[in-house]
């Protein structure tokens, strides 16, 4: 274990009939209130109806501005500081998946800031401020509502990038597994891809007496990979979306990685595709992470081995060290498709043509990867692999 400080200052309130909290939360930070939400699921929903009622009841001045894209753009961004500036915004409330609320974090900072934001994705500087955010969140996935990262797309370069800021942090989440009853199979699957990707960043590090750590991302793993199959037969069952729900928050809050830092190479290179072709990015990591994983493996066998026994069930007697983790990567692509998660580039019509433009911005910021530093030729390889 390495040193750490671990100060996460999100309030989670968790559990059925959790949205009336609004009326508690929101005049803590304010009457001014900037309504962010995405492109129209929470109004077939009912979600938005219900919101609005509650924001009516404790007489909160509310500013609405939908239409926030999945992989949530710059000018969207921008459309919403200008509104935080000239209505005198003095909460953001995002109502939404992690787009929503990552966008909401951006605008928190940028409203609290003379320049373009983007010059916190372009780390040209560091937020000093944001206005407060709280969140309802409709999707798990990205953890966004736990944590102070958020990635955004400036659609003029076609750059994805991520940034974080402890002033990103949501100051409360409201996390109704109800909430996400609506949301489609694929849109789920995807889901739950990215919140076993966050854990396998989290395990590929190498640090050493880290056997809680360890076991608590093999446990997260594993009550995915035992949920997913009765949840996407039964997407209106409660227990099943709390029990993801629970898990993707967890994934990526902070408390998984005390006192190791994880890889995040597979997450850099997916953005980097994300941003070129605009496709979801739980998609995207069902393709590459298992490809990363191939071409790492002999960084650390006995890492590879631990993972197939403990959360693959992979029988060791009889094998080398290098085929029982090869047989685990197998048995992760497998698992994705079961659910129906994507495994190749194709299947999203990309082909060869852009990978060299993908590696370039994949490299934006030098060599990356903790677990393994990767240079251009190591990408494209990984892209290659993917295709
Ligand atoms: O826009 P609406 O109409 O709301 O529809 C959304 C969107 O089309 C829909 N949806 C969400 N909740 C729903 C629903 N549809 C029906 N019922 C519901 N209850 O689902 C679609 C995808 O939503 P989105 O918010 O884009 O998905 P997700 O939560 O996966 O967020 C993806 C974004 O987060 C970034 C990704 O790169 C991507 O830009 N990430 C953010 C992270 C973070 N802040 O920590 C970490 C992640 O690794 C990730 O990179
Ligand atoms: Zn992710």
């Amino acid at each position: 274990m390495i040193a750490f400080e671990f100060n996460n200052p999100t309030k989670l309130i968790f559990g059925r009939g959790t949205l009336d909290a609004l009326k508690n939360e929101v005049p803590k930070y304010g009457n001014k209130v900037l309504f962010l939400y995405g492109g129209g699921s929470i109004k077939r929903s009912g979600l938005y109806d219900n919101v609005i009622a509650l924001l009516k009841e404790i007489g909160a001045e509310v500013t609405e501005q939908g239409g926030v894209e999945p992989n949530p753009r710059l000018s969207t961004v921008h459309k919403g500081v200008d509104l935080c500036k000239s209505n005198g915004i003095e909460l953001i409330l995002a109502v939404g998946g992690g787009s929503v609320i990552d966008c909401a974090k951006a605008i928190a900072v940028g409203a609290k800031y003379e320049g373009d934001m983007w010059d916190f994705l372009e780390r040209k500087a560091t937020p000093q401020a944001a206005l407060p955010l709280g969140t309802v969140l409709t999707m798990a996935a990205t953890g966004s509502e736990m944590n102070g990262g958020s990635v955004i797309t400036n659609e003029v370069t076609q750059e994805k990038m991520g940034w974080g800021s402890p002033f990103a942090y949501p100051a409360f989440s409201i996390l109704d597994p109800a909430h996400t009853f609506s949301l489609p199979k694929d849109q789920t699957v995807y889901g739950m891809v990215d919140i076993m990707s966050h854990v396998l960043e989290h395990y590929f590090h190498s640090e050493s007496n880290t056997a809680v750590q360890d076991g608590f991302c093999e446990t997260i793993l594993r009550t995915v990979i035992e949920t997913a199959p009765k949840l996407i037969e039964d997407l209106e069952n409660f227990e099943l979306r709390s029990t993801i729900m629970y898990c993707g928050t967890m994934a990526l809050n902070g408390v998984l990685n005390m006192g190791m830092t994880g890889d995040w190479a597979t997450h850099n290179i997916e953005h980097a595709v994300s941003a070129v072709y605009d496709i979801p990015h739980g998609g995207g990591l069902a393709i590459l992470f298992p490809n990363w994983m191939k071409y790492n493996q002999s960084v650390d066998v006995a890492r590879f081995k631990r993972l197939a026994i403990h959360v693959f069930n992979i029988d060791p007697s009889g094998k080398s060290d290098e085929q029982v983790g090869a047989e685990g990567i197998e048995a992760l692509r497998a698992f994705w498709n079961s659910i129906g998660a994507p495994s190749r580039l194709a299947d999203y019509d990309i082909d060869a043509s852009q990978i060299e433009v993908m590696a370039d911005k994949a490299l934006r910021f030098g060599p990356f990867g903790n677990f393994k530093k990767l240079n251009k030729e190591d990408v494209i390889e990984i892209y290659n692999m993917s295709l």
